[in-house]
């Protein structure tokens, strides 16, 4: 920590200029501008620290939205990025294609195999990922004379902030209501993971398969809806039910991918293949914006044609960029390289260990784990203002929502940094909230 110089204490007191002069100018993400608390000034970012501008360093609890797992700034990333920035930083990918791309999409097709799985589309965000996947299920139908547009969907489920995915989303979590009238209306069921939803789940799909392009949800974990745990089994129930009623499976592995939960792809732990899987967040090592969207063999084939109309309809503008494709081919390094599933393992252990004793304090509901990903789950938050605010009093950041409190830390953490994560939500917590 370097927050007790004389220069540093100068600089808390006054914000660097461009602070104070763009601020007034920027509309950030989930913040109601009005009351937000202002936003934390950063300058730099290494392994798991964050580093403001007011000279003070927190430890990071989420990673950026669970992107950096690797840490911040790691070196290999870096330089695989820096030399593809000399050679060709972008070109379009209509009608050209270039070695970054070729090689993510065959290294990719190898990690998510041995399977169907084996064409990859990318795209430059999560939420774009999950649009290509919906397109790709309805025109696949189409391709076929057959009209098939809604989903079935899970609520609690998240999967991003446009339209079509904000449609597949929890109706209140995603704020339907607020989008009444422009968002597709979707089927919404609870997850299968008991007698009771499963009947109503079969029932939706009794009632709605000859409608249904395809079943979509998170394998094993639903994040941003809540950051809730479910079976494999219940991807087991999704992959049968699918079969059963001629339906397509999509697996949003945006958040669980790349060893997350404790595998290198949640769909692996339960041995659940989908005819379609989206991937992004960690894809670059939380460097640079890239998802893919991965289709099997059968959906691929209902789009391969004489006539141009049966093509796949879709290209964003820096879709397969090379800069950030290099970012996630130096990423995949590190995977094979570095001991993530380890790491992820001793970091499940500290998780348990520095958070399940948050279960006797007051207000706490549930505390759970699954891989790298804790969970103190509280009846009910008061201010999540003035909680994150407290958290950063502490020396990390951790960005509750709703009524969770969560840690998703780079697989690279320190030991000591992971606890004094788990102490400060420990003695935050106990502060009552
Ligand atoms: C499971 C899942 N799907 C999709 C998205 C959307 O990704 P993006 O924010 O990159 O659009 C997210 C983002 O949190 C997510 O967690």
């Amino acid at each position: 920590m370097s927050g007790n110089t004389s220069e540093n204490k100068q600089n808390a007191a006054v914000p660097p200029s461009w602070y104070a002069n763009g601020l007034d100018h920027v509309w950030l993400p989930y913040a109601q501008m009005k009351t937000a608390a202002p936003p934390l000034a950063v300058t730099a970012t290494h392994g798991s620290r964050i580093r403001l501008a007011d000279g003070r360093e927190l430890i990071d609890g989420i990673a950026s939205w669970w992107t950096a797992c690797h840490g911040y700034n790691h070196p290999h990333i870096r330089d695989a990025v820096e030399r593809q920035l000399k050679a060709m930083p972008h070109v379009m990918f209509g009608g050209l294609v270039h070695e970054p791309a070729l090689i993510l999409a065959r290294r990719l097709v190898g990690l998510v195999g041995p399977n169907d799985l084996d064409r990859v589309f990318f795209s430059e965000s999560g939420s774009v990922a999950i649009e290509v996947a919906l397109k790709m299920a309805v025109q696949y139908w189409r391709n076929q004379g057959r009209t098939r547009t809604r989903f079935l969907a899970f609520s609690g489920g998240y999967h991003g902030d446009t339209t079509g995915a904000m449609a597949v989303s929890d109706p209140v979590g995603s704020m339907h209501a607020a989008f009444r009238g422009l968002l597709p209306e979707q089927i919404t069921v609870d997850l299968p993971v008991d007698e009771k939803s499963t009947a109503a789940f079969e029932a939706a799909l009794k009632q709605h398969a000859h409608e249904l392009a395809a079943i979509i949800a998170e394998p094993l974990v639903q994040g941003a809806g809540g950051m809730r745990f479910h079976d494999a089994q219940v991807l087991r129930t999704l992959r049968a039910a699918a079969d059963r009623h001629d339906l397509l499976l999509v697996f949003d592995e945006i958040f669980t991918g790349f060893c997350r939960t404790g595998s290198l792809f949640a769909f692996q732990a339960a041995g659940v293949v989908p005819d379609i899987v989206t991937l992004s967040k960690a894809l670059t090592g939380g460097t640079l914006p890239l998802a893919a969207t991965i289709a099997g063999k059968k959906v691929f084939e209902a789009f391969w044609s004489d006539d141009p109309a049966q093509a796949l309809m879709h290209g964003p503008t820096f879709t397969a960029n090379p800069l950030a494709c290099a970012a996630a081919n130096a990423s995949l390094d590190l995977f094979e390289r570095e001991p993530r599933l380890a790491q992820v393992a001793e970091i499940s252990g500290a998780l348990s260990a520095g958070l399940e004793p948050c279960r006797k304090l007051p207000g706490v509901k549930d505390v759970r784990v699954k891989g790298a990903i804790g969970v103190v789950e509280m009846e009910h938050i008061k201010d999540l203002n003035a909680l994150r605010q407290r958290f950063v009093a502490e020396g990390v950041f951790i960005r509750p929502f709703g009524a969770v409190v969560y840690l998703t830390p780079s697989f690279t953490i320190a030991e000591g940094e992971l606890a004094k994560l788990t102490d400060a939500i420990r003695r935050v917590l106990s502060e009552g909230v």
